[in-house]
C-alpha cells in the first residue's frame, strides 16, 4: 500500500489510458457484456462508461487497490448501471460457482499475481455456456520483440505495480478451458514509442 501504488498511479494510469484509442477498445469489449456482469481489475472504472444500461442487469466490480477504488467511486456513483464493488483479488472471488453471465478483464491479466488461479476462478465462476471478454497486453508474437518484453518485465513490474510485458495470455485462457479461436495482435498507436512492446488481443471465451 505504498504511495506510489496507491496515489500515484491510479493517476498515471487514467492519464495514459483513459485516452480515445483505448476507450475506443474499451467500447467494443463490453459491448456484449450481458446479464449479470463481473469485472476483475476495474482500476479507476474507465470501462464503465462504456457497458450498454440496456443488456447488463447489475455490475459487480473485483479490485485490490484502494487508491484505484477511490478513483472509481465517482464513476461509480454516476452510473446507470447498478454497480456492486467487492474489495479483494481475482485469485479467490467470493462468488457461488455459475453466479455470472459474463467476466470482463481489461489490461488485467498482466499484473495479477497469478493468472491460472484467476482464470480458474473465473470460469468457476462463469454459467456453462457464460463469455469470459478479455482486452489485454501481451508477449509479442515477434522474437526480438519478445526479447526485450522479457527482458523490460522487471523494471516495469516496478513502474506498472505488478504489470508484466511477456504474459502469452490467449495460452493461458485455452489452458483455464476456455474455447477460443485465434487472435490477431493489434498495435495500438496510443501507447505511442512503446506500442510495440504492449501488443493487444481482445476475445471472447466461452465457458
Ligand atoms: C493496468 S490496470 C487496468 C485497470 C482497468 N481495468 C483499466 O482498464 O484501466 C490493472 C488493474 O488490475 C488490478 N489488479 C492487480 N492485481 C489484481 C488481482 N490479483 N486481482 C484483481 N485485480 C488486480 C490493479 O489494481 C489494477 O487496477
Amino acid at each position: 500500500m505504498g504511495f506510489y501504488s496507491e496515489r500515484i498511479f491510479p493517476w498515471l494510469l487514467d492519464r495514459s489510458l483513459d485516452v480515445p484509442g483505448i476507450n475506443s477498445r474499451r467500447a467494443a469489449l463490453v459491448a456484449d457484456a450481458a446479464g449479470e456482469v463481473l469485472e476483475i481489475g476495474f482500476g479507476s472504472g474507465a470501462t464503465l462508461p462504456w457497458y450498454d444500461a440496456a443488456k447488463v442487469r447489475r455490475l459487480t466490480v473485483v479490485e485490490p487497490s484502494e487508491g484505484m477504488n477511490r478513483r472509481a467511486a465517482a464513476r461509480i456513483a454516476a452510473s446507470a448501471i447498478p454497480v456492486m464493488s467487492v474489495p479483494g483479488a481475482g485469485e479467490m472471488l467470493p462468488f457461488t460457482d455459475a453466479s455470472f453471465d459474463t467476466v470482463v478483464t481489461c489490461l488485467t491479466l498482466c499484473s495479477v499475481a497469478d493468472p491460472p488461479r484467476v482464470l480458474a476462478e473465473i470460469r468457476r465462476v462463469l454459467r456453462p455456456g457464460g463469455r469470459f471478454l478479455f482486452l489485454e497486453h501481451v508477449a509479442s508474437e515477434n522474437a526480438g520483440r519478445r526479447r526485450w518484453q522479457v527482458r523490460l518485465t522487471p523494471l516495469q513490474t516496478v513502474i506498472g505495480v505488478g504489470c508484466h510485458l511477456d504474459r502469452d495470455s490467449a495460452a493461458a485462457v485455452r489452458a483455464a478451458g476456455f474455447t477460443l479461436p485465434p487472435l490477431e495482435q493489434a498495435i495500438e498507436p496510443a501507447f505511442g514509442v512503446v506500442a510495440p512492446l504492449v501488443p493487444l488481443i481482445s476475445g471472447s471465451a466461452v465457458r
